[in-house]
Order: C-alpha cells, then structure tokens, then sequence
C-alpha cells in the first residue's frame, strides 16, 4: 500500500482522519502544518503575519520535496492550499494515493466558526462573511482538489471514511 495522502479545504477533516488512518495502518503520520511548525519553531499565524502567505507556501513546498524521497511509507495530511500553490497536486499524485475528502460548504463553515483560531486566512471573518469566503475560495480550488486518485464525496462519518480507504481483509 502507497502513501496515502488526504487533502481537502480547511475543516474537511484531515487531520482527524489521517491520524486514526496512520493508527489503524500502523504507518506514522504526518500533518504539514505541524511540521511546518516544528521545523520553523513558529505558529502558523506567525509565519503568515511575520512572513507572509507566499513564504509560507514556499515553506510547504520545500517540505513535499523532503517527503517525496523519503523511503518509508506514511499516512499525510496537508494544508488546505498546498496542493493548488506551485503544481504540488502533481507531486502528491506522484507520491501515492490521493485522497480528497469533499465536504459541503455548511459543514465546513459549522466546523470551521467552532476553530478558526490557528488559521489565519479565517482569523477576521464573522459567520457570513466565513461562507462567502468557502464558497468563494473552494471555486477556486476546487479544480486542484477534484485531481485527487480517489474522491470521498460527501458528509461522511470519520469511520465511514476509514472504512472506505483501508485495504479490505480478505
Ligand atoms: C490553509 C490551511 C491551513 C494552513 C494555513 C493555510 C489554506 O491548514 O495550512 O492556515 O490555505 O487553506 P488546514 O487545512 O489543515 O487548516
């Protein structure tokens, strides 16, 4: 089994299912923003305020050249913009099985007014202006999300989602 790779717009659930993936998979895993955070001994807030977004995205993409020749299989979890900066969509096709967890904007935006305090790019918006944002950026990235090998279509549960993505026994 490749690498598996979940991507998706923030509050899509990455996070949460590719640890209990990695877990179930008992391969490591690995979240880009915390290691992002690691490597730099920053806070992604931080990097975007004192840095701003595009060395931030220089960040992400110096990061998937390091994983790209690493060895050792793992479960990945990316930020919600990387695989639309700097062709990195084709780099994580490259590295193993894609996986987009597409989620309807009204979830995301119920996920997302709950915890939008380490995410900068959400940090000033009220509720309304939190949905014109989704809608608005997820048109936009859209078309690099939908390259994903595999696409998880809707609300699922986490346990719906591991279920589907885990190889069967046979
Ligand atoms: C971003 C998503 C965040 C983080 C940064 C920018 C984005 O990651 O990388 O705040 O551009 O969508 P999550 O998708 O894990 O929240």
């Amino acid at each position: 089994m490749p690498n598996i790779i979940l991507i998706g717009f923030m509050g899509s659930g990455k996070t949460t299912i590719g640890e209990r993936l990695a877990d179930r998979m008992g391969l490591p895993f690995i979240d880009t923003d915390h290691e992002i955070e690691r490597l730099k001994g920053m806070s992604i807030d931080q990097i975007f305020k004192e840095e701003g977004e595009m060395n931030f995205r220089e960040l992400e993409k110096k990061l998937i050249a390091s994983l790209s020749v690493r060895d050792q299989d793992f479960v990945i979890a990316v930020g919600g913009g990387l695989p639309c900066y700097n062709g990195l969509i084709h780099t994580l096709n490259q590295m193993g099985t894609t996986v987009y967890l597409k989620c309807p904007v009204s979830l995301l935006a119920e996920r997302l007014v709950m915890d939008s305090t380490d995410r900068p790019l959400l940090s000033n918006l009220d509720k309304e202006q939190l949905v014109g944002y989704i809608e608005e950026k997820l048109k936009e990235r859209e078309a690099f999300y939908e390259q994903a090998k595999v696409v998880i279509c809707d609300d699922w549960s986490a346990n719906a989602i591991l279920r589907s993505l885990l190889p069967q026994k046979s």
